[in-house]
């Protein structure tokens, strides 16, 4: 059996933006995806996902995803979650330049579904790297993140930027620009998530920016001015020494940015009454600054504070379900267990 992690995402700056080839700053947090990998005898894929936000359900089928049997859970959530797993199932098999293979595939995760966190990222990531080893290839992180891309790619419709999955992949804070993906020297900043325990609808609220961009030159403008949003934080990251905890200085001025940031995504119609609540749950606290996480209209913000304030104020919040504290990933796509079968060689035989 192989065994792969990989972690989950918050947005310091930049989402929906960098959809449209603005650039965006995504930080890996210690919330990871673990991906088992066990090759069967038979082309059949048997999926387990536990510790999801949904309850966990055991489903198993061949080939495509529709006609599974019936499962317990919500089926649009079954069906997304399969669909990563089945185009992280193609794009290893592709790697190793193997013909269908079966697998025995446990998910367990604690990055809420949906919630802006990059659970899905970080389920393909971990996916394709426990996948792809299982048969004998040893990708690095990039090809893993490249391949993760073109995964989300086509089960999100063309609507993905490369920045989830480059996050997940390489850990850290990265800056992702169009198809320019970079990893960043950023200090540990002291994030914290409030969770409404709901979850967005990526394709619809990505769908809901592009139709107001091209209806208004000023949602454009909001846009490009979120891309500036950007380019200020990454020269104050820059500045700051990678070692050391960043200063109170750094932090109020991050804040003021995340804040702007906010607003402009609130402008373009992402944001949602809880998260609202949330982000000024958090202000009222004495976070240096919040601001909603990935695609928006449910889900998660991230506050910066490295106080325990923001804590307190967020589990009195009302819509907030759940807080912690997130500390940056600094490792990507990691080996959790090795074991590789040389299914390629057998393929011959067969
Ligand atoms: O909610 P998430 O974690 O899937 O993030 C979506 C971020 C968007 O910028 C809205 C879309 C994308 O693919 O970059």
């Amino acid at each position: 059996m192989t065994v792969s992690s990989a972690p989950g995402k918050v947005y310091l700056f930049g989402e929906h933006a960098v959809v449209y080839g603005e650039p965006a700053v995504p930080c890996a947090i210690e919330r990871r995806a673990t991906v088992s990998v066990e090759p069967r005898e038979d082309d059949r894929i048997r999926v387990e996902a536990r510790d999801l936000s949904l309850d966990g359900f055991t489903v198993e089928y061949s080939g495509a995803t529709d006609g599974h049997p019936d499962v317990n859970v919500p089926t649009p959530l079954v069906e997304a979650a399969m669909g990563y797993i089945d185009a992280a199932v193609e794009q290893a098999l592709d790697a190793a330049d193997s013909r269908e293979v079966g697998f025995d595939i446990t998910v367990e995760s604690d990055i809420p579904l949906g919630a802006g966190l990059g659970s899905s990222a970080a389920v393909v990531v971990a996916g394709i790297d426990a996948a792809t080893r299982a048969l004998g290839v040893d990708l690095d992180a990039e090809e893993i993140a490249d391949r993760a891309y073109r995964a989300e790619y086509e089960v999100q419709d063309g609507q993905a930027s490369r920045a989830d999955t480059f996050c997940s992949a390489m850990g850290g804070a990265v800056r992702v620009e169009g198809d320019d993906c970079r990893t960043l020297d950023a200090p540990n900043l002291p994030f914290v998530v409030g969770f409404d325990g709901g979850a967005g609808d990526t394709g619809a609220l990505v769908a809901g920016v592009r139709e107001l961009k091209e209806r208004y030159e000023f949602a454009a403008d909001t846009v490009e001015t979120i891309g500036d949003i950007v380019r200020e934080g990454e020269r104050l990251l820059a500045d700051a020494d990678p070692a050391d905890a960043p200063d109170d200085e750094l932090l109020a001025e991050l804040g003021n940015l995340m804040d702007f940031n906010h607003g402009l995504l609130e402008a373009l119609g992402v944001s949602s009454r809880s998260l609202d609540n949330m982000v000024w749950g958090a202000r009222m606290a004495g976070a240096d600054g919040a601001k909603l996480t990935g695609a928006g209209g449910g889900g998660c913000i991230v506050a910066l504070d490295p106080t325990p304030e923001t804590e307190t104020g967020l589990r009195f919040t009302p819509g907030c379900e759940d807080v912690f504290r997130a500390e940056l990933a600094t490792e990507g796509v990691r080996v959790e267990a090795e074991r590789a079968v040389d299914f390629r060689g057998e393929r011959e035989d067969a």
